[in-house]
């Protein structure tokens, strides 16, 4: 394997509504972390315009490169190579952060991995950890739950990522977007609706159960939303912060229930599996974290271990990325010169190569 010149890789994301830089130091020390969130900028709208998304990361990546440096005390000489978000995401973002990296690639003489920015949420999770390494962890049942992905794999090692089950419609996290949209709350809806749920009272709404048959691994999303909508249809009254609350729990245990259940029976299928990843926005919710132990629990699986992200590391960060991108370099199979080829292109999030 062609040995990189430095220890340190910088990582490059802006596949949706963050432009963020990272330096890692061997694979797992985070020198510096940099993230500019277009959060406030799309909130006005009610969700992300991809318009305005990528003409925001133009304006500051640059700037937050500098800055990124800066804090992690190198200049660019000293970078060994570069790791970026190839997708999936928003078109017009992804090419911001691509175009940006090939060009830096080629100014400084350094290899560009292109990566994936599903499979880099789990590296985030395990940052958060960095001693869980040392047991071993793999096989592993990962799950990437964002508010563009709700996807359970099947991982042999660090770079192997097999999709076993995934949503048919909606991602989860887009679910807790939209049914916060009908509550009236403002965007994103995930923390909002976690909030809400937490005086809600349990069992006061009954959640239909999505994809209940036992060999269906996949999940759905939709449904629920539907349900939601139509329920608030036949309320003659505005609703009470009571009524809010009760719907918002419901709402919220089937949304994270469904996946803890199939998750159960994932585990079931895969008996060799040594730990539980799960990364992506809606691991940031407490509650999912409980629900997740309490199906372990009474599947007598509870021994696995289960490794949810620091709140730094759940949502979109490019610590994440330079961190697959140190694992795709030092897989035996993928040497590092194969990363001075910038001919690749950029995949949106309806290109997504796994699921065709
Ligand atoms: O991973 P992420 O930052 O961006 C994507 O790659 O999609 O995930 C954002 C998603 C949003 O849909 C947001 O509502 C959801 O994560 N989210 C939550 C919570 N915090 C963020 N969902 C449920 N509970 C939360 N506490
Ligand atoms: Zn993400």
């Amino acid at each position: 394997m062609t040995p990189l010149r430095s220890p340190f890789i910088l990582g490059i994301e802006s596949s949706c509504d963050e432009t963020a830089v990272a330096v890692l130091q061997d694979g797992h020390l985070v020198r510096s972390s940099v993230i500019a969130s277009q959060v406030e900028l799309h909130k006005k709208f009610g969700g992300v315009v991809p318009e305005v998304a990528s003409r925001s990361h133009l304006e500051v990546i640059s700037e937050l490169y500098r800055a990124c440096l800066s804090e992690a005390g190198l200049s660019g000489s000293e970078l060994g190579a570069i790791a970026v978000t190839q997708g999936p995401g928003l078109i017009g973002s992804l090419l911001v952060g691509a175009t940006f990296a090939k060009g830096l690639g080629l100014g400084l003489e350094i290899p560009v991995i292109p990566v994936n920015h599903v499979h880099a949420h789990v590296h985030g999770a395990l940052l958060s950890h960095p001693t869980a390494t040392d047991a071993p962890l793999f096989p592993s049942l990962s799950l990437v739950v964002s508010g563009g992905h709700t996807h359970i794999y099947r991982m042999n090692g660090p770079t192997h990522f097999e999709l076993i089950a995934y949503s048919l419609d909606d991602a989860c996290g887009e679910s807790f977007d939209k049914v916060g949209k009908l509550l009236g709350l403002p965007y994103p809806g995930g923390p909002q609706i976690e909030r809400l749920a937490r005086g809600g009272k349990p069992g006061s709404i009954k959640m239909p159960k999505m994809i209940e048959a036992k060999r269906r691994l996949h999940l759905s999303y939709s449904g629920l939303k539907t349900f939601v909508y139509t329920w608030l249809q036949q309320q003659r009254e505005p609703l009470t912060d009571q009524q809010k609350g009760d719907l918002a729990f419901a709402f919220q245990e089937e949304a994270l229930g469904q996946i803890c259940r199939k998750t159960g029976e994932a585990l079931a299928a895969n008996a060799d599996v040594k730990s539980i990843i799960v990364a992506g926005g809606v691991a940031a919710n407490v509650r999912f974290q409980e629900l997740m132990h309490l199906e372990l629990q009474t599947n007598g699986k509870s021994p696995v271990q289960v490794l949810f992200p620091d709140l730094k590391y759940c949502s979109d960060n490019a610590a994440m990325i330079a961190a697959l991108g140190y694992h795709m370099i030092q897989d035996q199979a993928l040497q590092s010169h194969e990363y001075l080829d910038l001919s690749w292109d950029a995949f949106p999030r309806y290109n997504y190569p796994e699921k065709s």
